[in-house]
């Protein structure tokens, strides 16, 4: 966390929240359970306005300069898509192919308010295979979705599937998960970079950057799959 960061009141009642979703030990049902309830009544819109959250301002961030073609015509798959919040980014670069994949039935509703996806996959992404063809997508973006008890490891895999290769998977996570989150620690990074030797994707940037939650930095991931 920043030193000079003050959380106000409304800090306060996010970081409460957030604390419950990524606690040590969660197990993914208990995650969709939480998300399930924190999402009624607006508060987990409330919670993640960008003065607070900025996972998805981060996972789109300049992420039309891959794309110089028609924008409209890059298929997107928005993994833990929860309310949507990454369409509405995407939306004001140009892109308009958007799927939704979201496990926690009660944030697709949410999102589907907005009608800014094409479909809504009301699956989580883990290590077994989704019912989505190879090279489907030319664009992923996972924002927030990384954690205790969220998307696993080996749901790398996944996501270097349904991309097309040359396409672009963008990952934002709090940099401080790969250490505290028992499934990423020692683990995450050496898959990503396994997959990268074993020609399954390959790194195009790897960045720090600060004020992804609360004052906290968060780690943005680029790969291509091959
Ligand atoms: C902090 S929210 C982020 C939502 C949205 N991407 C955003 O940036 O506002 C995390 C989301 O990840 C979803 N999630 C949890 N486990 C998941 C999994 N295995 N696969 C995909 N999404 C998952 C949760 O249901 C929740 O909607």
């Amino acid at each position: 966390m920043t030193s000079d960061w003050k959380p106000s009141a409304d800090d306060l009642e996010s970081i409460t929240a957030a604390k419950e979703a990524f606690k040590h030990g969660n197990t993914n049902d208990d995650v969709i359970k939480f998300y399930s309830e924190w999402v009624k009544e607006g508060k987990y819109q409330k919670d993640t306005e960008p003065e607070r959250y900025r996972a998805h301002i981060l996972a789109c961030e300049n992420i039309e300069t891959y794309y110089p073609g028609n924008k409209d015509k890059v298929k997107v798959i928005d993994i833990g898509a929860g309310t949507g919040r990454v369409a509405v980014e995407l939306m004001k670069k140009g892109f308009k192919l958007m799927d939704a994949l979201e496990p926690t039935t009660e944030m697709l509703d949410e999102a589907k308010k907005m009608d800014l996806y094409t479909s809504y996959i009301n699956l989580g992404i883990g290590a077994d295979r989704l019912p989505i063809d190879d090279n489907t997508y030319d664009l992923a973006i996972v924002s927030g979705a990384m954690g205790e008890g969220h998307i696993p490891c080996e749901a790398l895999h996944e996501m270097a599937r349904i991309v097309r290769p040359g396409g672009i998977i963008s990952i934002s996570m709090r940099e401080e998960f790969l250490d505290s989150c028992a499934d990423y620690r020692g683990r995450l990074e050496p898959l990503m970079k396994k997959m990268e030797q074993d020609g399954e994707w390959k790194l195009v940037s790897r960045e720090i950057r600060p004020n992804y939650y609360c004052g906290k930095p968060g780690l943005v991931y680029r790969y291509s799959p091959s």
